[in-house]
């Protein structure tokens, strides 16, 4: 229950409780040590962690990221010290934070995944989020998470290893995202995020190249979120899942949108590089958007979007 609003702000994901339905996106949060002196972590529902891998990786050269029409291309390349300075080194202080530690990770193969699970699964993390939009070596760098197939093999793969929940992080980069998220439910995932930015280019009509040193990045921030909140409808209406809705949330009323489409939960990106403060304030926000509406819960908001009748 929220101190001063009558308006339960808890949620649950699964078997996942958290106190509000507010989390820290992958990559735009760091591990939150920069941020822990000047904010009260505790404040959010969690972190998810920057995307980990099973060896250190400096990421990509620069530039990473440009800025776009109402939103940002990134390809920052997965930057981060592997997975076992994270766990030695990183992840006892997260778990001081007082919110929900989720573990975002990143592998090229399956092999990749199922050794970081394995070593995750001695921790205490809260969930794992499985990152599928990185490039497969075996499929000539196409992402694994636009093929069935392989989602259906990463994550039958990892659910033979652990009981902690299994989030599967969708990329939106697909012409049918229902397919990879019925494949990720039949596979045995907890839950399903989404989405992952979507690929995109940007160009300088100076030097007559793409901004991005890698060429090509992914689009975030309020550009993506129509399609974000279309496809976790359609997500929310075709599997039966929990789900965890992001793209181009800034505000209390995306935030509830987003439940109102099927997300029990919602993360914050690129607005946390735009106003750091801003993630802090919103489950205060959204029990308050929801107490002016007449509701004492913001859980009641999940899936409560009443399409129209087409005919
Ligand atoms: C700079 C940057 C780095 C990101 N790194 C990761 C990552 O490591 N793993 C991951 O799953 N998603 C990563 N993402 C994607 C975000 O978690 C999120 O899915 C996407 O940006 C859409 O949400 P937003 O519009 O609120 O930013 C990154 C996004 C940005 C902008």
């Amino acid at each position: 229950m929220n101190n001063k609003l009558a308006v339960n702000t808890e949620v649950k994901v699964g078997k996942v409780k958290l106190k509000n339905p507010v989390l820290a996106a992958s990559g735009t949060f760091g591990f939150g040590e920069e941020l822990a002196p000047y904010y009260n972590l505790s404040k959010l529902g969690g972190i998810c962690t920057k995307g980990l891998t099973l060896e250190e990786r400096r990421g990509n050269p620069p530039p990473r990221v440009a800025e776009t029409s109402s939103g940002m291309l990134n390809a920052v390349g997965l930057q981060n010290p592997g997975i076992d300075v994270f766990i030695e080194k990183i992840l006892p202080r997260m778990l001081t934070f007082g919110c929900a530690i989720i573990a975002n990770i990143a592998g090229n193969t399956t092999a990749d995944y199922i050794e970081m699970v394995r070593v995750l699964n001695r921790t205490e993390v809260t969930a794992l989020e499985l990152n599928l939009s990185c490039p497969n070596v075996r499929v000539g760098g196409m992402s694994l998470g636009t093929d069935p197939a392989l989602v259906s093999e990463v994550v039958t793969a990892c659910r033979q290893l652990t009981d902690k929940p299994l989030w599967v992080k969708l990329t939106p980069n697909v012409t049918s995202i229902l397919s990879v998220a019925l494949a990720a439910e039949e596979a045995g995932a907890d839950a399903l995020v989404l989405i992952n930015t979507l690929l995109g280019l940007a160009v300088d009509l100076k030097t007559e190249r793409p901004v991005l040193r890698n060429n090509t990045g992914g689009l975030s921030g309020p550009a993506i979120k129509p399609v974000a909140l279309r496809m976790v409808q359609e997500v929310y209406q075709g599997t039966s899942l929990p789900i965890v809705g992001l793209g181009g949330i800034a505000s209390a009323e995306d935030a509830l949108e987003f439940m109102l489409c099927g997300a029990s939960a919602i993360q914050v990106g690129t607005a946390s590089m735009i106003d750091p403060g801003l993630i802090f304030q919103l489950p205060e926000d959204m029990a308050e958007l929801a107490q002016a509406f007449g509701h004492d819960s913001l859980a009641r908001y999940t899936g409560k979007l009443q399409p129209w009748n087409k005919n």
